[in-house]
């Protein structure tokens, strides 16, 4: 469906289901696809190309102010009993933005059917369904919305470019190291020494549910999310790596991003990674995010600790990174993954865990892989490792979407997420400031079991050597 017309760029504003079946061969909208959120595709063509997909009858015209950033805003995919607090509206929506509740599509923001500007700036909802909204916002607004938004609402920003496709070399290097995978005994050692104690004893750190670091909150803006930087910062280079807080936004703590070098001549490199940052609930400062992200976060940690413990090497170049701000709208890999495409990074995949370590009571252990967003390859890798080295794992799919993986396949490289659920979040804790890692259906076991098969993926892509 057409939404709007931008007067600006003189485009369209295109939003399709993912699997529409008009888009892969329609040239207009692959090269101009803005990113999938939720099931949802956003498309951005040249005017010229309306007549290509869809008649124009009552399209509004939307003068796109200069600076203006998009957003797409979505109930987080919740097990329906898990939605009860803050349901997206429409209404609500508009009160958390101070738009005016009753006015019609059409009469605020710089909805018009001039071909001139309204005025100032101002937020426009450009459309919604009834779980999602597509806004056009002032930067200062966006980094902001996860302030006064409900932590159960996701935010995503678009990006300012069309997204590119995963070049079709990339793949297939990604392909060819499925075709020729096989149990290797050597990293189904390397794997299993993953320590639990240890996890547990960093989680209670990065929570501080240990009564020590004085962490209360790692959101994004606040400080125990800066402390949690410099200390993860310490412990990854304490197993040998080199790393770098590395800032992308004024306001934001940084990312950390931390580097192995490769005992072989190549440019090409790992990455794998988690998200330190974390929400909790509305209006508290409390945010221990012990399973959003705490649980991806120490979980590469524990790689890098065994890295170290067993004095692995890796052939190829390898980077963990710990993102901020992704809980604001996937800001810290966005950076970062764009910077890695500005150096054409020789990248051959990256894999980000992200909620690794709950499951209902009662349900298995399991590993949920993303259903729309990623590189299907490298999902498929992903797979096919975690059944050779964590049989233990239920794996499927989730509809849950989002996190860091997403800002590396939009710069086309290849990436997936390991998750925890073959379904929709479960974790009652999601974006709360009861996200502790004390409590029933926090598996510290599960988390183990993901984390082996990031781990395993990195030792298969990368090659290494034991001392
Ligand atoms: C990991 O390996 C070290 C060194 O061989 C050993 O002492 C330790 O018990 C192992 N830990 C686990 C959890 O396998
Ligand atoms: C990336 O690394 C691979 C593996 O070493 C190599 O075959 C390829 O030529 C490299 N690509 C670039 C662009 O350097
Ligand atoms: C990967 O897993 C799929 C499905 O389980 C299986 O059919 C395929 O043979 C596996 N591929 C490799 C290379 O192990
Ligand atoms: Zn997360």
């Amino acid at each position: 469906m057409i939404i709007a017309k931008l007067l600006q760029t003189f485009s369209v504003l295109v939003v399709f289901p993912h699997d529409h079946p008009d888009i892969a061969s329609n040239k207009c909208l692959t090269q101009s696809y803005f990113g999938t959120y939720g099931t949802q595709s956003v498309f951005i063509p040249p005017e010229s190309c309306v007549n290509s997909f869809a008649p124009t009858a009552n399209v509004p015209n939307v003068y796109l102010h200069p600076g203006a950033q998009l957003v797409w805003l979505e109930q987080a995919a919740l097990e329906q009993r898990l939605l009860t607090d803050h349901p997206f509206s429409l209404n609500s929506l508009r009160g958390y933005l101070g738009l005016p509740i009753d006015a019609g599509e059409n009469t605020y923001g710089s909805i018009s059917g001039k071909q001139q500007p309204l005025g100032p700036a101002r937020d426009t909802i450009l459309h919604h369904t009834s779980t999602s909204a597509l806004l056009a916002l002032s930067h200062t607004r966006v980094r902001d919305l996860s302030l006064i938004l409900p932590p159960t609402w996701r935010i995503y920003v678009l990006p300012s470019m069309p997204i590119l496709p995963v070049p079709e070399p990339a793949i297939a290097r990604v392909r060819d190291i499925l075709a020729n995978l096989k149990f290797n005994p050597e990293v189904a050692k390397i794997v299993s020494n993953i320590s639990v104690p240890q996890i547990q004893n960093d989680i209670r750190f990065l929570t501080g549910e240990d009564g020590k670091s004085g962490i209360e909150s790692r959101h994004s803006f606040s400080s125990g999310a800066s402390v949690a930087a410099e200390w993860l910062k310490t412990r990854f280079e304490a197993t040998g790596a080199k790393c770098e807080l590395r800032p992308f936004l004024s306001g934001f703590a940084p990312n950390v991003v931390c580097r192995y070098p490769s005992t072989e001549d190549t440019t090409e490199t790992v990455l794998v990674s988690g998200h330190y940052d974390s929400r909790g609930s509305f209006g508290s400062t409390r945010a221990p995010g012990a399973n959003d992200d705490g649980s991806g976060t120490t979980g590469l940690l524990s790689i890098a600790r065994t890295i170290k413990r067993l004095g692995v090497t890796f052939r190829s170049n390898v980077e963990l990174v710990a993102f901020a701000g992704e809980e604001q709208g996937l800001y810290g890999s966005r950076y970062y993954a764009m910077d890695l495409r500005n150096e054409e990074k020789n990248l051959t995949l990256m894999v980000q865990a992200d909620m690794i370590a709950y499951h209902q009571p009662g349900e298995p252990p399991q590993l949920g892989l993303p259903a729309y967003i990623g590189t299907p390859e490298v999902t498929q890798l992903v797979a096919n490792l975690s059944a050779i080295y964590s049989p233990e794992l239920v794996v499927g799919f989730t509809p849950a979407c989002c996190s860091d993986h997403q800002s590396f396949h939009y710069q086309g490289f290849p990436a997936t997420q390991v998750f925890e659920r073959a379904g929709p979040i479960a974790d009652p804790m999601y974006h709360n400031s009861g996200d502790l890692s004390d409590r029933e259906g926090y598996d510290f076991e599960q988390l183990k079991s993901i984390a082996k098969v990031q781990f395993a993926t990195l030792l298969h892509v990368a090659g290494f050597d034991l001392p």
